[in-house]
């Protein structure tokens, strides 16, 4: 089994380079086999999420090229079936998207049920109650939605949450839907504009992606189109959370600012300095951070995927910090395993953690227990003194590309290991002392 091991205590200087977004590239992928004609996607993040997904595509019948790991040239116009494989797909969270998608072009998707990170119930009600006003008819069996429809006609649709993934899925459906569909408290988040602008690109009427109400007027077919897919802010606001864990000062690259606003803001408040540019962030730190409490919402709001990493740096600043969780009801799995680093961390009412800062972390051997869990459990290793092991790390490597290589670059001491080399893991305790 392959873990990460990591000597901390190493402060992270000089400049990485942020790929593209993992959420929003699983949206325009699945979009990409609405048209028959050819699509090429550029800047995909290099993580399995994405091969995963891909795979489930060509199994359909679609021709996908992978000239390099960071682009794909996707054809929809072979598509054979509807039906996606169960193994595989069911494993990640954004193969429901495919159900949108072929639910909008060919009106019949049979997709398995998501998996992705075990965070808490993820109900799917939203996607299917949008689905069903367009006309559809929905059933889960034997592990699958089966979505169909002998037309879809466009509707005025209420969520009654904010959901990014419904909002995407029947965006997508609502595309190649007869007439005009009105999504009303949509959610805002920038995969979900990404998504609407790359739909757009393909020919598609979307207006309002970003704000809470999105207006479709459906057309009849969607036509091939080159995308280039945005930078990933939860990368970003992991490495602009680890420079200031490790009082370090590093240049992030090939950022859109503006979506790390919630990260900024609460960094700058912990007594870290962040500088803007047009499309990069500087984070320095040179002192001990301070506390400050953190409330997760939707998006422009500060994000649940980067409750665990900030969490984590807030473990050794002064005094007491609050963080709530309000999108996911269990998202705190990760409060025992910081504990046996030395973090003095408590869960209230289920839904929040009090932190009392401690002077620092120690090393020790922690399971990652879901993707941020794992990322968290880096820059909780980054701060420690000592050695911390880091176990299955496939989840990290889900959604973070070449997250140790980035590390390092940076000046951590980290090195992906199997667990059963002795020699290995001895051969980097000489080399980092
Ligand atoms: N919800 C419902 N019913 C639905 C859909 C959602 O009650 O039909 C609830 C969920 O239970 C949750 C809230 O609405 O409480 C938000 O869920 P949302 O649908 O927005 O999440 P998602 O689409 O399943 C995506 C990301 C997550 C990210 C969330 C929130 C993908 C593949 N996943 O999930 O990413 O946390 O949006 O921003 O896009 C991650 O990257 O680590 C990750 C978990």
């Amino acid at each position: 089994m392959e873990q990460y091991i990591i000597k901390g205590g190493k402060p992270l200087v000089g400049e990485v380079t942020i790929g593209g977004a993992k959420n929003a590239a699983l949206g325009v992928i699945a979009a990409a086999i609405m048209t028959d004609e050819p699509v090429k996607l550029h800047n995909l993040p290099d993580i399995s999420d994405v091969d995963i997904l891909l795979k489930g595509i060509e199994a359909l019948g679609a021709v996908v090229e992978r000239p390099n790991v960071h682009e794909a040239r996707m054809m929809g116009g072979s598509i054979t079936t509807c039906i996606a494989s169960y193994d595989d797909l069911r494993k990640i969270r954004g193969s429901y998207y495919l159900c949108g998608a072929m639910l909008g072009k060919y009106k019949r998707a049979e997709v398995p049920l998501p998996g992705g990170c075990n965070i808490g119930s993820r109900p799917i009600d939203q996607h299917i109650k949008g689905f069903e006003a367009l006309g559809a008819k929905v059933v889960i069996q034997h592990g699958m939605i089966i979505a169909e429809a002998e037309k879809l006609v466009g509707a005025h649709i209420y969520f009654d949450c904010s959901s990014v993934g419904a909002t995407i899925n029947v965006m997508m459906a609502a595309c190649m839907a007869e007439g005009q569909t009105v999504l009303e408290n949509a959610a805002k988040e920038p995969h979900v504009v990404e998504v609407a602008n790359f739909l757009n690109s393909l020919g598609a009427n979307i207006k309002g992606a970003g704000t809470d109400v999105i207006r479709i007027s459906g057309v009849s077919s969607l036509h091939g189109s080159t995308y280039s897919i945005i930078p990933d802010q939860i990368e970003a606001g992991t490495f602009m959370l680890a420079a200031a864990a490790t009082r370090g000062d590093v240049l992030i690259k090939n950022v859109i600012p503006k979506h790390l606003e919630a990260v900024s803001a609460k960094l700058v408040e912990i007594g870290a300095e962040v500088e803007e540019f047009d499309d990069a962030v500087r984070v320095v730190a040179s002192k001990r951070l301070v506390h400050t409490n953190i409330k997760t919402l939707p998006y422009p709001g500060f994000p649940t995927d980067m409750q665990q990493v900030m969490a984590t740096v807030l473990c050794i600043a002064e005094g007491t910090s609050i963080v709530t969780e309000t999108i996911y009801e269990n998202r705190f799995m990760y409060v025992d395993e910081l504990t046996r680093m030395g973090a003095s961390m408590r869960v209230v009412e289920g839904n929040s953690a009090v932190i009392e800062g401690v002077d620092k972390l120690t090393g020790a051997i922690v399971r990652a227990l879901d993707l941020r869990c794992g990322a968290a459990l880096v820059v909780a290793g980054l701060m420690a003194d000592g050695y911390t092991t880091v176990e299955h790390i496939e989840y990290v490597e889900r959604g973070y590309e070449k997250f140790v290589n980035k590390m390092c670059e940076l000046g951590a001491a980290i090195e992906k290991v199997d667990s059963e080399d002795a020699k290995a893991i001895q051969k980097f305790k000489l080399r980092v002392g």
